[in-house]
């Protein structure tokens, strides 16, 4: 079948058919982090809907909006290769009305972790996936454990809100080298990137210990050997469902998540361990 390209809302009410649909929301410059939550959509819904949006609420006001890669071309070629059937990628003017004035709230697990590095951020994050949601009208929508704080606040708004849509969360995808793929990643030089797999090492050598206070430090202690072109922003071992530090004598699953600016490009990684 054709791919349709949605521009706006109409085109987008036009192409949607059926009870059967999944979501992929993402920002574009799609790499194979992307195409996997796409094939986990395609082998589950008839019908299979990529949005395409840098939404401007997500980004605080000294961040990269602006710069954010912009590879609208090639990612309808990608979308083409993996059997999407609709492309949504809506206007900035097309998705807020300058008068707007409702949005939503991600609460106080939108404000540690993640959040307190980016206020702000999870509240329009939150506010667009949601209008996607009640745009697209998915019974299904995938989103990538890479953004671990993210997928547990949608996980959360449906619960709160009462949405009726599944949410599938998909394993990160990684280069052979062990750096999680991001759109950002273009950004990094030959030496950031070198420094960048601290990022990825220190969660390994965090995941091989079995105690919270040995995880911390064995992760640390990757991230303290990478120098100073490493500028962390967090190192944090938390409730994978609250983002809540957890203590000692926790068990069960847990998050052991990093972020960090690596010359001018911020990096976020994660890795998913059992406590016992
Ligand atoms: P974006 O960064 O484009 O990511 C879109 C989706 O791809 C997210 O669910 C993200 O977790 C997933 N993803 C990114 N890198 C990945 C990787 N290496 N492996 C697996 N999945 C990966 O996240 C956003 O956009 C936005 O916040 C959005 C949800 C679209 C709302 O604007």
């Amino acid at each position: 079948m054709e791919l349709i390209v949605a521009r706006s809302r109409e085109d987008l009410a036009k192409a949607r058919r059926g009870a059967d649909v999944a979501l992929v929301p993402t920002m574009g410059a799609l790499h194979e982090g992307h195409r996997t939550l796409i094939r986990e959509a395609r082998v589950r819904a008839d019908q299979v809907v990529v949005s395409v949006f840098v939404n401007p609420l997500q980004f605080g006001p000294n961040e990269d909006f602006s710069r954010y890669p912009r590879t609208f071309d090639s990612d309808l070629e990608v979308c083409r290769a993996e059997g999407v059937d609709v492309v949504f990628h809506p206007a900035v003017d097309d998705m807020y009305a300058p008068d707007r004035q409702v949005s939503v709230h991600s609460g106080r697990m939108g404000e540690i972790v993640e959040g307190a590095v980016r206020p702000g951020h999870f509240d329009g994050m939150l506010t667009v996936v949601l209008k996607l949601f009640n745009l697209v009208q998915p019974n299904l929508a995938v989103f990538g454990q890479k953004d671990a704080q993210q997928l547990a606040l949608i996980r959360r708004m449906v619960a709160d809100l009462d949405l009726p849509i599944e949410i599938l969360g998909a394993p990160t995808v990684r280069e052979p080298d062990g750096l999680a793929l991001s759109s950002r990643n273009r950004f990094l030089s030959d030496e950031d990137r070198e420094v960048a797999l601290a990022l990825s090492r220190a969660l390994r050598a965090g995941a091989a210990e079995l105690a919270p206070h040995r995880i911390r430090a064995a992760a640390q202690e990757v991230l303290d050997a990478a120098g100073s072109r490493l500028d962390l922003d967090y190192l944090a071992l938390v409730d994978p469902a609250t983002f809540v530090e957890v203590s000692e004598s926790y068990e069960g699953m847990a998050v052991l998540a990093v972020a960090a600016k690596v010359g001018s490009t911020r990096l976020i990684d994660n890795v998913t361990l059992t406590l016992n």
